[in-house]
């Protein structure tokens, strides 16, 4: 295995040790092939919260990948995001079928019940807005994820509801 941990300063390299040793962890379970590349990455995002530029680095590194590479499965996979998220993180799928029926109005009801606009954070840190394209879920439009749970034929009072219920 290449290692890039003589490229990275000591500084940089002390500061992370606990970032790289979680990688290296998740790297002994999920190993070293492409396909382990989204667990190592799900797994991370539920030990840290937050897939920062180093956590990038080490796992291409890892991995035998570029950072572009890593990058390109965290971005496309909005779950995974680069920023740290609340408690609760609540995606709507701007794709069509949804936004046909209905997204908009969950949105706005989103947005005003939490006080924060799609991508941030309640100040409480409980609960996070964002996007998502289409969750396969086409059919009972519109729909969200929750905590990476579908939420069918959401509404704007069940998204209300929802809210509440992360608050609570
Ligand atoms: S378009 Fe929203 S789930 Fe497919």
């Amino acid at each position: 295995m290449t290692t890039l941990d003589g490229a990275i300063p000591a500084e940089v390299r002390e500061k992370n040790a606990g970032l790289i040793a979680d990688i290296d962890d998740l790297v002994s379970i999920h190993g070293t092939e492409r396909s382990a590349l989204l667990p190592i990455l799900e797994g991370l995002k539920s030990r840290r919260d937050q897939i920062t530029d180093i956590a990038i680095q080490v796992v291409a590194d890892r991995l035998g990948l570029t950072p572009v590479d890593v990058e390109g499965v965290v971005t496309f996979y909005h779950f995974l995001g680069t920023e740290p998220t609340g408690d609760t993180v609540i995606h709507v799928c701007r794709t069509i079928s949804c936004a046909l029926l209905g997204m908009d109005a969950v949105v706005k009801r989103l947005e005003n019940v939490t006080g924060v606009s799609m991508g941030e954070t309640t100040p409480d840190g409980k609960v996070t807005i964002d996007w998502a394209n289409c969750i396969g879920m086409c059919d009972f439009a519109p729909a969200a994820l929750v905590n990476r749970e579908a939420v069918k034929e959401v509404t704007p009072d069940r998204i209300a509801e929802i809210v509440t219920e992360a608050r609570a």
